[in-house]
């Protein structure tokens, strides 16, 4: 199977675990109920489940389990991104090929839309009962709050949106992309190993230098295709960060340095896998696509 059918594969996993949660009938009101599904089904990729789902059957995890982290992880995301594209923050109008979540349903049920996917991920992954120790389950869900907040995703934005307008080093660059889009990426490949209780403190270590690697790079290339990118194909408009003056890889080194780090960040990524004792194809894979895709 190639890499753009286990992505597939993924995909429909993902959304059919959230379309279950979303089938039973919840008592509450309607504008923020479809603002809060209409940030969840839609074109997203579902990389951060591929992760979830490639970690850990790598390492012999529960199929169903990892429909519930996968499930966790894409509701965090998907409401990093609503609230990314509000008038307050890069103030964007199109996402993942449609009117953003504020432009269709108002920006005060956006928020509460991004408010209700974040505590969906904590209630999914509480909720569940899985093969693993419920001390295993509970740093799931420590794992996820803390990538997700402060000194994860939120932390990454808040020094994004205090960098814009302003001149700032690659290193400060660095830690602003390894936070915002690194500590997410990251966290699904730990969740997805964790699940598996089998992997040692070597396995864990070399996944997480593989997954900061591929954080990294994945938000270079993202910075590169808002300068090289297609609207329509990207789903989202092209030319967001030159329009709102944000500190990015291709501002600082340049396209051609941009590149060059997306390069050398996914080959420090090979080198990690190549220390993992399993079979780390489908992860190398990933890899590569991560600075090929289009959108
Ligand atoms: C976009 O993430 C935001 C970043 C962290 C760069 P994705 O490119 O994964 O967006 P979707 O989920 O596929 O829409
Ligand atoms: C966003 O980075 C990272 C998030 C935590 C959502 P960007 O602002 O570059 O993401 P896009 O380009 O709007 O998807
Ligand atoms: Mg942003
Ligand atoms: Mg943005
Ligand atoms: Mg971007």
């Amino acid at each position: 199977m190639s890499i753009k059918n286990h992505i597939e594969r993924a995909q429909k996993d993902v959304v059919a675990t959230l379309q279950q949660h979303f089938n039973q009938p919840l008592d509450t009101e309607e504008t923020v109920k479809n603002a809060t599904q209409y940030g969840l089904f839609n074109g997203g990729k579902r990389l951060r489940p591929f992760l979830v789902y490639a970690t850990g059957k790598m390492l012999g995890a529960n199929h169903q389990d990892l429909n519930v982290l996968a499930a966790a992880i894409e509701c965090i995301h998907s409401y990093s991104l609503v609230h990314d594209d509000l008038p307050a923050m890069d103030d964007d109008d199109l996402r993942r090929g449609r009117p953003t979540c504020h432009i269709e349903f108002g920006e005060a049920n956006a928020i509460l839309a991004g408010d209700a996917l974040q505590t969906l991920a904590f209630e999914l992954i509480a909720n569940h009962k899985f093969e693993c120790s419920s001390q295993t389950q509970v740093k799931m869900i420590a794992t996820l709050a803390h990538a997700s907040g402060l000194q994860g995703m939120v932390g990454g934005q808040g020094l994004d949106i205090a960098a814009t307008d302003k001149v700032i080093t690659v290193q400060e660059l660095e830690r602003i992309h390894k936070l915002k889009t690194g500590a997410l990426i990251n966290c699904a490949i730990t969740l997805g190993a964790l699940c598996s209780e089998k992997a040692d403190q070597q396995t864990l270590e070399n996944l997480s230098v593989f997954g900061y690697a591929i954080g990294l790079a994945f938000q270079v290339h993202d910075d590169i295709l808002d300068v090289e990118g297609d609207t329509v194909i990207l789903g989202k408009p092209q030319g967001s960060d030159i329009a709102a003056n944000k500190a990015t890889y291709p501002a600082l080194l340049g396209m051609l340095g941009a590149k060059e780090k997306a390069q050398n960040l996914i080959q420090q990524a090979h080198e990690a896998l190549a220390n993992i004792d399993a079979d780390t194809t489908l992860l190398a894979s990933l890899a590569n696509y991560l600075i090929e895709r289009d959108h």
